[in-house]
């Protein structure tokens, strides 16, 4: 009898039988097959189902994420980004702590100071989530743009961020917006080691780091968002129960 060869196993795959083959890799799949460079359902269900392990890990950040998610698509709209590009933004957003799922809880929800190689650790997440968006590199261009976001969320204008030292313009644009409303929900959402914040008292420590931690324009935008719509202020967000 003779094995089909799959991308595992060019010889012969011992567990695809005769015309068969069970196994083909993520990353065998050419940009431009079947899934499409862009195939919109599929990338809005990864996110989907990689939100739904952030919130099984941590619940605390997993609403976090949600909340930044509509956050960031609220401030692309303010800066005439296309409606393609905020989509991107959004979900990006929404996956922007994924790398948290590989922090240990004593650090995720640690109520004392962490050390220098606490932080290391916890700093990696940016690194993570790439690193687990990674692995669907080329399932669809969406993904391999979500992804640089993802890494760069933690970089500071002034290039004193982290994990590469970018600077100015050279953070994309979404990674820069979602800088801007990561910072933001984490003030207004308590957390194990400080209450949470009110609207006014957020804004004012985030504008304080206008042209050092966050690009002025991004927080300009973020600023003037209709901020009458929003429920941000709701007992909910300060009084996070998770
Ligand atoms: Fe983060």
């Amino acid at each position: 009898m003779t094995t089909s060869s799959c991308a595992e196993h060019p010889a012969g795959c011992p567990i695809a039988g005769p015309g068969e083959a069970f196994f083909v890799s993520v990353k065998s799949v050419p940009k431009s097959a079947a899934l499409g460079g862009s195939d919109l359902r599929l990338v809005d269900a990864l996110v989907r189902s990689l939100a739904l392990v952030i919130e099984l890990r941590d619940k605390q950040t997993g609403l976090h994420c949600r909340m930044v998610g509509g956050l960031v698509a609220r401030t692309a709209t303010m800066l005439d980004v296309s409606p393609a590009e905020r989509r991107i933004f959004r979900l990006a957003g929404e996956l922007h702590d994924l790398g948290k799922i590989a922090i240990p809880d004593r650090l995720l929800h640690n109520k004392d100071e962490l050390d220098a190689g606490e932080w290391k650790v916890v700093r990696a997440h940016a690194q993570h989530g790439g690193d687990v968006l990674a692995e669907l590199v080329g399932v669809s261009e969406d993904i391999d743009s979500i992804a640089k976001l993802v890494v760069a969320h933690h970089e500071h204008w002034n290039g004193h961020g982290y994990p590469n030292g970018m600077a100015g313009i050279d953070i994309p644009l979404g990674a820069r917006i979602i800088s801007v409303c990561d910072a933001y929900s984490s003030l207004v959402m308590s957390r194990s080691y400080r209450s949470a914040v009110g609207h006014r008292e957020a804004l004012k420590v985030i504008c304080a780091h206008s042209g050092t931690s966050f690009d002025p324009g991004v927080l300009a935008a973020f600023e003037s968002l209709d901020w009458s719509e929003s429920d941000l202020s709701a007992p909910r967000w300060r009084d996070c129960p998770y």
